[in-house]
């Protein structure tokens, strides 16, 4: 894929109005609907802080949540989840898309930004026309959800060009959705000279350069729950990397796949043929692949669980793996030591129990002490690195978790592939 964009840099926007599209797809309080974290909002400050600069005047947007926009739609997802149909009244559905209002995410922009952030209640309605066509350059607008329009998600064209209407440049700084081909994420950029912000921008540069030219040698770390989950990354790194760690709930298919006792681990059984697959590919690029030779075990899935090192070929039979061993932990961390680039995506174990965090801690940790250029690709291990507090040692943890696990895939980004080439 093309990622040699253009840029904001790249064209002249004093006094133009121009479409943001952010994302400000932040996490809340289930119960008060709280920001818990603004850091994606942070994220997109300097693009804003820039744009306005030069005096744009800024109709930003952005989706947050899974709204369902349509009330039959609604109703019929309820009455699967096992709803009652007597209880989904319109009122309920109207509730639902209220908890999904961007209100919240214009008032912390405005107070990071230290100026009014004008909040338009509609996306492409009279309310957002109306303040589109009365904003001045160095103002800043924010529409509401995009996904309370029924042509969001669908990509739909009239919507892209009620969007553009508004505006006359469309500035792309959504990273954590430009895998994702939506009408404000893609579908605008027909109607409108596109470019990318300053995240997107340096997401791209960032990522772009680990996969097409990194300072070898190249490790790649991969963890998570699933290998059905990252098939595509693992084969696209093996065609980049030097090195790929395979370790988290995945490794025990490929145990399994290698004729070893896994107890009751994670199984995707259908996988083992594509693991094995792997290992080949992996010996026929003479590209090393590590998987674990111990595993922290434990006899059930909690908290608190005793956890009892074991050899990852035989884990007991009443038990599963929560944490790659202390034997394990020496030899990924001895393959960080000495490379030129790491990425890492997806932890080691349940690291949300602290007794099964050891893992995912050594490797932020090695990630942290590597003097490698360090890259955590979004998601858990992001989550991961914040939480062990080794965040700020990282050189760039990326800000989308999905999409940086499709640009980890190789595959193309329509948020990206719709922008001027520089
Ligand atoms: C994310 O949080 O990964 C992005 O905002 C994309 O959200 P989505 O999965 O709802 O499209």
């Amino acid at each position: 894929m093309n990622y040699n964009k253009k840029t904001v840099y790249d064209i002249d926007v004093a006094g133009k109005k121009v479409l943001l599209r952010c994302d400000f797809n932040v996490p809340q309080d289930k119960a008060t609907g709280a920001i818990t974290s603004d850091k994606r909002i942070v994220a997109a400050l300097p693009t804003i802080r820039y744009l306005l600069g030069q005096g744009a005047a800024v109709i930003a947007c952005s989706h947050l949540g899974k709204p369902e926009p349509s009330f039959e739609k609604w109703v019929k997802k309820q009455a699967e989840k096992g709803k009652d149909p007597a209880e989904l009244t319109e009122e309920k559905w109207q509730k639902s898309l209220k908890k999904l209002t961007l209100a919240p995410v214009a008032e912390r922009l405005s107070e990071l930004l230290g100026k009014p952030v004008i909040f338009a209640h509609d996306v492409v309605g009279p309310d957002a026309k109306a303040k589109a066509a009365a904003l001045r350059g160095g103002e800043i607008m924010l529409l509401e959800n995009t996904r309370f329009e029924k042509g969001e998600t669908k990509n739909d064209s009239a919507l892209a060009k009620e969007l553009a209407s508004m505006a006359e440049v469309y500035v792309s700084d959504a990273f954590g959705s430009v895998h994702r081909a939506h009408a404000s994420t893609a579908g605008v950029a027909a109607y409108l000279p596109a470019v990318s912000g300053l995240l997107v921008a340096k997401e791209l540069e960032v990522m772009g350069k680990a996969l097409d030219d990194p300072t070898r040698p190249f490790v790649a770390v991969l963890g998570g729950a699933k290998v059905s989950d990252k098939i595509a990354v693992i084969n696209n790194l093996l065609e980049k990397a030097d090195t790929v760690i395979i370790g988290g709930g995945m490794a025990y298919t490929f145990a399994k796949a290698q004729g070893g006792e896994i107890g009751k681990s994670l199984l995707e059984e259908d996988k083992c043929a594509y693991a094995l697959e792997m290992i080949e590919k992996a010996k026929a690029k003479g590209v090393k692949l590590l998987l674990p030779v111990d595993t922290v075990a434990a006899k059930e899935f909690a908290a608190d669980a005793e956890p009892v090192v074991v050899d990852a070929m035989h884990i007991p039979a009443d038990m599963m793996g929560m944490d790659i061993g202390p034997k394990t932990i020496e030899l990924f961390c001895a393959a960080t030591r000495g490379a030129g680039t790491i990425v890492w995506n997806g932890p080691m174990g349940v690291f949300e129990f602290p007794a099964f965090a050891n893992g995912t801690k050594a490797m932020a940790k090695a990630l942290a002490e590597s003097g490698a250029v360090t890259i955590i690709g979004g998601g858990d291990s992001a989550a991961a690195a914040e939480q062990l507090g080794f965040a700020d040692k990282i050189t760039h943890i990326s800000t989308g978790g999905g999409a940086s696990l499709e640009f980890l895939e190789g595959k193309e980004l329509p948020g990206v592939a719709c922008l001027l080439d520089k």
